[in-house]
């Protein structure tokens, strides 16, 4: 039977960790679309692309080698051959990434692959995003916004980075990138049929609890 879970959500809503749990406990397959947007930055710097040429942009994206893993408990992106896991996570990809993700030819490549591998598990699966809800699974059995405070998620992401970061560069890599998304993914207000999660206030098992409550709803 199949059972799609859609969860759209801006950066820092803690949407990758409690995708993946909730993909754990239901035990479906689970894909991180924002990893292959990353990967397609990735692959555009190292081949140092000019990233307002948006042709280029665009082949590069229809031409990658792609390799991702659809396992929670399994991390795994390559590259033309290399191992990306970790280097798709710096700031340095954070920062560009935006500007392939509003390529559209980008994102009609990445939305193909994305129902293609829908299509090849089954459609058992929790995809997680930013138009997930909206565009690549409007049809998911489940389809779910989370959401939570700026605050809660400039904490968040601070804490994920190590403390490292100062608050203008939080601000930059979690407020200043969700303006750039917007222009492609309204995920700041529930499409219709969309439930919300808001997690501000919530610990992270009462979120995966609260997502849970509306898969079994
Ligand atoms: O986890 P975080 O919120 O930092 O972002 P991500 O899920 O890794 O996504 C990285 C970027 O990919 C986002 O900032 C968007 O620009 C883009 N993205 C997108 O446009 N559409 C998606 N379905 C997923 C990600």
């Amino acid at each position: 039977r199949p059972l799609v879970v859609a969860i759209d959500g801006p950066s820092g809503s803690g949407k990758s960790s409690i995708s993946k749990e909730v993909a754990r406990r239901l035990r479906l397959a689970y894909l991180d679309t924002g990893a292959m947007y990353r990967a397609v930055a990735w692959d555009c710097l190292e081949r140092g692309l000019d990233l307002a040429d948006g042709a280029l942009v665009e082949a590069a994206a229809r031409a990658l080698d792609l390799e991702l893993s659809t396992s929670a408990d399994a991390e795994r992106v390559v590259v033309r051959g290399h191992d990306v896991t970790a280097a798709i996570r710096e700031p340095r990809i954070s920062s560009a990434v935006s500007a392939v993700a509003t390529n559209l030819g980008v994102r009609d490549e990445l939305i193909r692959r994305q129902r293609a591998l829908l299509a090849a598990h089954g459609r058992r699966m929790v995809v997680e995003g930013r138009d997930i809800t909206t565009v690549v699974a409007r049809d998911a059995e489940v389809r779910l916004l989370l959401t939570a405070s700026e605050e809660a998620r400039m904490r968040r992401r601070g804490a994920q980075l190590g403390g490292t970061q100062t608050a203008e560069q939080l601000h930059e890599q979690v407020v200043a990138r969700d303006a750039k998304d917007s222009t492609v993914a309204s995920f700041t207000q529930a499409a219709d049929g969309v439930f919300t999660v808001d997690s501000s206030d919530l610990d992270f098992d009462q979120t995966v609890d609260a997502v849970l409550g509306v898969v079994h709803a």
